[in-house]
């Protein structure tokens, strides 16, 4: 199936295995406005990817199957309903190709954590099946089918810092020079139902005191722009911790916590329950986790860095 025809430069299916890497992803700014007609809440989002991923390799097969390793993996249904296997028929079926494959997932994000762990799967498989299929499709083909199964899949597949519009679908990379950030990623116990999340801030916004929105991400990407950890930290916001904290009051302990270890600042990633924090190097990352983990507030007090690059292979 390798072999490469003399005259045509027409991709081929790869022999496999396919190897692909993918990201988390945090949001600096979640801006959410208002609820839409098709259920989704317009956003002014700066998402960034970090150093926690996971990773899917993908090979030949009679049919399509799923195994798993890792964080959580036991709690992910084997199922059509699966985002993997949901992403490997939705390009299957663009390219009006058989979903024929044998994926294995090995997972390092958590479960439901709002690091967009299931978006960031779903662009690891497209960009491995397209591989494997030998489709040679185009990102913007990719982000096409991404966006049908997740607002973070164009962006898992794009990866770096991007401005994120529409329901978070419609990505625009913000050109800086590059500065790599230090984060601690500080897991819960048990996850957040997204949309339920959603649906508590549109409780919490028709309430007698809703909290202010965001809006749009201006400061933010000047902040970025500065370069400085302090400057950034200021400019962090979430308009989903609110209804995150109201689901979920103990967040309130690990932000504090976090705050008492040291960084610069803290937020709720995405719709949590996971907490980020920033710090000003590696080594001051490695106290705050440490100062973390001693706090008993998390599961786990992981560092990372960003920006990294989006779903590739490796
Ligand atoms: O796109 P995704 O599958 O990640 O969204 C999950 C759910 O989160 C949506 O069905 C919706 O309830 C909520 N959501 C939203 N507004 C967005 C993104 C997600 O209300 N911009």
């Amino acid at each position: 199936t390798e072999a490469w025809g003399p005259d045509d430069d027409e991709p081929r299916p790869h022999s496999g295995p396919v190897k692909v890497r993918v990201p988390a992803k945090i949001n600096l700014h979640l801006g959410v406005g208002p609820l839409r007609p098709d259920g989704y809440h317009e956003l002014n989002t700066v998402y960034h990817a970090i150093s926690l991923f996971d990773e899917i390799t993908a090979r030949h097969g009679d049919t399509l199957t799923l195994t798993m390793e890792g964080e959580g993996t036991g709690e992910l249904e084997l199922d059509e309903t699966n985002l993997i296997i949901r992403a490997a028929r939705a390009l299957a079926a663009r390219a009006r190709v058989p979903a024929y494959a044998r994926l294995h997932l090995r997972k390092a994000i958590p479960l439901a954590g709002g690091l967009a762990g299931g978006s960031a799967d779903a662009a690891a498989t497209l960009i491995a099946c397209d591989l494997l299929w030998g489709l040679g499709m185009s990102r913007d083909d990719l982000a096409e089918v991404g966006a049908q199964l997740g607002s973070d899949v164009p962006f898992l597949l794009h990866g770096g810092t991007a401005l994120g519009t529409g329901h978070g679908e419609a990505v625009s990379p913000i050109l800086a020079r590059p500065t790599i950030w230090h984060w601690v990623v500080a897991a819960a116990d048990g996850g957040l139902s997204t949309p339920a999340v959603y649906r508590e801030l549109d409780v919490l916004r028709d309430g007698s005191w809703p909290p202010p929105p965001l809006g749009s991400a201006d400061r933010l990407m000047a902040a970025l722009r500065q370069r400085d950890p302090e400057v950034l930290g200021a400019a962090l916001g979430n308009d989903l911790q609110p209804a995150a904290l109201a689901l979920r009051p103990q967040l309130a302990d690990v932000l504090k916590a976090g705050a008492e270890a040291g960084a610069i600042a803290g937020l709720v990633s995405g719709s949590g329950p996971t907490c980020v924090f920033l710090a000003a190097d590696a080594a001051h990352a490695q106290r705050v986790a440490d100062g973390l983990t001693a706090a008993g507030v998390c599961r786990a007090a992981i560092t990372a860095r960003g920006p990294q690059p989006g779903a590739r292979v490796i």
